[in-house]
């Protein structure tokens, strides 16, 4: 039996109190301690904290059957349903088939006019803060883009003019989920027979207080709007539109059974989830990076000029929008939005040349392996040029994973991809933002990698432009 090196006694105590630096800097000072496994004894459920590519491939590719989402899920699951993101098992992967095609880049052409539309209508917000060089914070308005963008893609034009209500019900269930799972579910997990309290993670969200009551009314609302398109649809009994919940309505299993309404609501929840906060954070650091780099706003100009003209972009000019595509990436690397992939494991394993035993909390950091210093070169500098074609040759393609790796990798890469490629491109040629202060906001890490204060920046306008 060989354990993986970790913190223990005084060392634990050193480590807690290093967590003021942040779960992230926790993180990053445990590997610089112990290496790219590490065991950290808190409590009856083993805890390790893998950040070597290897590693990861182990966990999340070659041994992945081994390994189930595990107990952080189990609370979601209150208001996903069974869904993608919870699922495991035959329905997980069942519904993965008939989810997948939906969302590839194929289908790509009306979800690339939701986002253009709705970056264009933010570019112009953001303009009129750019006329009197206005200082705002860019995390929220990232948030209300991407959500009034998930969400049309969802449910199509009904969502239209109901974007606040949604806004407010996804919102409070977020930070309420949090909150329960920060201050009960972890706290549980860590515990001895940890797993056999697992239940009482649920139980805390029933039990008869004003904020769970405020937890089911906002999902409830979300339910009345997502079910309220499901009937509609239905009884148009049009084939053919293009939002997400026509296009499940339509997909079969390979039986040639349809999909059911609460399956198709399970689904669509849990894309409002995964789609809406992990883009927002992802293009909130963007925007901090590029304040910093303002020399690649004006190649990002150019590169949106000429492959646009006075146009919106449309799905065909998203291979001319290379700039923005890298851009994006980079700022991934350095601040992954999804910043820890955690499993639970069914059998004992053997990770690294370590024992890891059945039942261990297994996390796998991205935000440790897109900076190592052994597959990146100058790891802290923000450089985009490092998603060249050319400069990518014979790196892993493990080196960086801000959307997960193996078989439950992000069923929504692609639209990701294309909603940031659309609103860098669009938002570059309407406004310039700079810094108001030195250095990037710490971070304040939840299920992404939020920037803590925000992102205040200052609104200049682009002159010359002729974009709105
Ligand atoms: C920059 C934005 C995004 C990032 C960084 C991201 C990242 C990830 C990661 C790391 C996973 C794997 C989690 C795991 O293995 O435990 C994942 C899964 C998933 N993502 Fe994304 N995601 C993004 C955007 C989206 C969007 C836009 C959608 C939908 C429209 C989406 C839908 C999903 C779903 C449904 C899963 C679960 C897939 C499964 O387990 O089969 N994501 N995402």
């Amino acid at each position: 039996m060989t354990r993986a090196p970790g913190p223990s006694g005084f060392d634990m105590i050193r480590v807690l109190l290093g967590r003021r630096a942040g779960p992230v800097g926790m993180l990053r000072d445990l590997r610089e301690r112990y290496g790219d496994v590490v065991r950290i004894p808190v409590g009856g459920t083993p805890y390790f904290i893998v950040s070597s590519i290897e590693g990861a491939k182990h966990v999340l590719i070659d041994n992945a059957k081994n390994y189930t989402k595990g107990p952080v899920y189990e609370l979601l699951a209150s208001f996903l349903g069974e869904g993608l993101i919870t699922a495991d098992g035959d329905h997980w992967r069942k519904h993965r088939r008939m989810v997948q095609p939906v969302l590839q880049r194929e289908r790509m052409a009306s979800f690339v006019s939701v986002m253009a539309e709705e970056a264009a209508a933010l570019a112009e917000r953001l303009a009129e803060h750019a006329k009197r060089e206005a200082v705002i914070d860019i995390f929220p308005e990232m948030m209300d883009v991407a959500l009034r963008i998930v969400a049309r893609s969802m449910l199509g034009s009904e969502v239209k003019g109901r974007e606040n209500e949604v806004h407010h019900a996804l919102t409070f269930i977020l930070e309420h989920m949090e909150r329960v799972s920060v201050s009960g579910a972890r706290v549980l997990e860590l515990l001895p027979g940890g797993k056999r309290l697992r239940g009482l993670r649920r139980v805390l969200l029933d039990l008869p207080t004003r904020r769970n009551r405020e937890f089911r009314e906002a999902i409830r609302v979300l339910d009345d709007l997502i079910y309220g398109v499901i009937r509609a649809r239905r009884a148009a009994k049009v084939p053919g539109g293009n939002d997400l919940v026509s296009l499940l309505i339509e997909t079969r299993d390979e039986n040639g059974a349809p999909m059911s309404d609460k399956d198709i609501r399970d689904e669509v929840m849990t894309m409002f989830l995964a789609g809406h906060e992990t883009v927002a954070t992802g293009l909130a650091w963007t925007f901090q990076m590029l304040a910093h780099n303002t020399n690649l706003v004006g190649d990002l100009f150019v590169e949106s000029v000429d492959a646009l003209g006075d146009r919106t972009p449309t799905v065909d000019d998203l291979p001319s929008l290379a700039l923005a595509e890298r851009v994006f990436e980079e700022a991934m690397r350095l601040h992954p939005p999804v910043w820890r992939i955690s499993r639970l494991s069914i059998a004992p394993d053997v990770i690294g040349g370590y024992d890891v035993p059945a039942e261990s909390i297994v996390v796998v950091a991205p935000v440790l392996i897109h900076r190592d210093k052994a597959l990146w070169e100058r790891p802290d500098e923000f450089d985009p040029s490092r998603f060249e074609k050319a400069a990518s040759a014979g790196r892993s393609r493990l080196a960086f994973m801000p959307f997960g790796a193996g078989q439950r990798m992000c069923i929504g890469a692609s639209f990701a991809m294309a909603e940031a490629q659309v609103v860098i491109s669009t938002i570059c040629r309407a406004v310039l933002m700079v810094p108001v202060k030195d250095g990037d906001p710490a971070y304040e890490p939840s299920v992404t990698l939020r920037p803590r204060g925000g992102v205040p920046l200052k609104m200049l306008p682009m002159r010359g432009t002729g974009a709105s």
